[in-house]
């Protein structure tokens, strides 16, 4: 596990970025980007966007995948990872909309919409280089503590801290979907190379335990251990626990 600590949440973004363009041009020009929804990434993709846009970084061609979807969220609604995924990534970065696969939380059976997941990830040749936020209990995408380290795409029951975590972006915390389809953690560690971004002190209890702690199902990000080729980018406010 490779750690970089940055002096602001600007050379996060800069550093991971030039991670992920790096592996992205090494893949050739149809690789396959793994992409996490949150606030964490959003400079990084801004940064991505500005390496395509200047013709540094081909992503015409590329295909992504989203960790995450919550259920029975329909893709039209704002918060749907359909929207953000589409409003944040697919656009800013000129990627091909065909080519963008976010899991389907709409559909009538959902261990049918994960196995095809897993599937279509597998048919494009799997992820080269995954990009990914922690949150504030240590899950990645949204497997929460307790997840199996050999999880696979399913339905996760999300926790009171991380519906709590996402109701600011809901009108209340009653609006906030308790259901979710994410990756497994199994699914995840397939990916070549990992680039986890990480800001601000609300991260850092999460930050030095994924890094520093044990290899626990409680701390699901600190699977990234295992990992060959896992990149941690954090700024000096979410390495304050190491
Ligand atoms: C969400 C997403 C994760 C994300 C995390 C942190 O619940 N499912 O993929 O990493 O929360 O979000 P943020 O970056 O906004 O802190």
């Amino acid at each position: 596990m490779e750690v970089v600590i940055c002096a602001t949440p600007d050379e996060v973004a800069r550093v991971a970025a030039a991670k992920v363009a790096r592996v992205l041009r090494d893949a050739g020009p149809r690789a396959v980007l793994g992409v996490a929804t949150g606030s964490s990434p959003l400079a990084l993709y801004a940064e991505l966007a500005a390496l395509a846009a200047s013709g540094r970084l081909a992503l015409g061609e590329v295909s992504a995948f989203a960790l995450d979807e919550y259920v029975g969220l329909p893709y039209e609604h704002p918060e749907s990872y359909h929207s953000v995924i589409d409003r944040t990534v697919t656009r800013p970065l000129g990627l091909d909309p065909a080519r963008v696969h976010v899991p389907n939380g709409m559909a009538a059976d959902i261990a049918a919409a994960a196995s095809d997941y897993e599937a279509a990830i597998k048919t494009a040749g799997g992820v080269d280089v995954q990009i990914l936020g922690v949150g504030s209990n240590g899950h990645i995408g949204f497997n929460e503590p307790t997840s199996s380290l050999a999880s696979r795409t399913r339905i996760k029951t999300l926790t009171a801290r991380t519906r709590e975590d996402n109701a600011r972006f809901f009108p209340t915390l009653d609006d906030v979907p308790r259901h979710c389809l994410t990756q497994g953690l199994g699914t995840i560690m397939d990916a070549r190379a990992c680039v986890l971004v990480a800001q601000g002190e609300a991260k850092a209890d999460a930050v030095a335990a994924l890094i520093e702690g044990p290899i626990t199902a409680m701390v699901p990000g600190s699977v990234l251990q295992w990992h060959p080729h896992a990149t941690i980018v954090i700024d000096e406010a979410a390495a304050a626990g190491l």
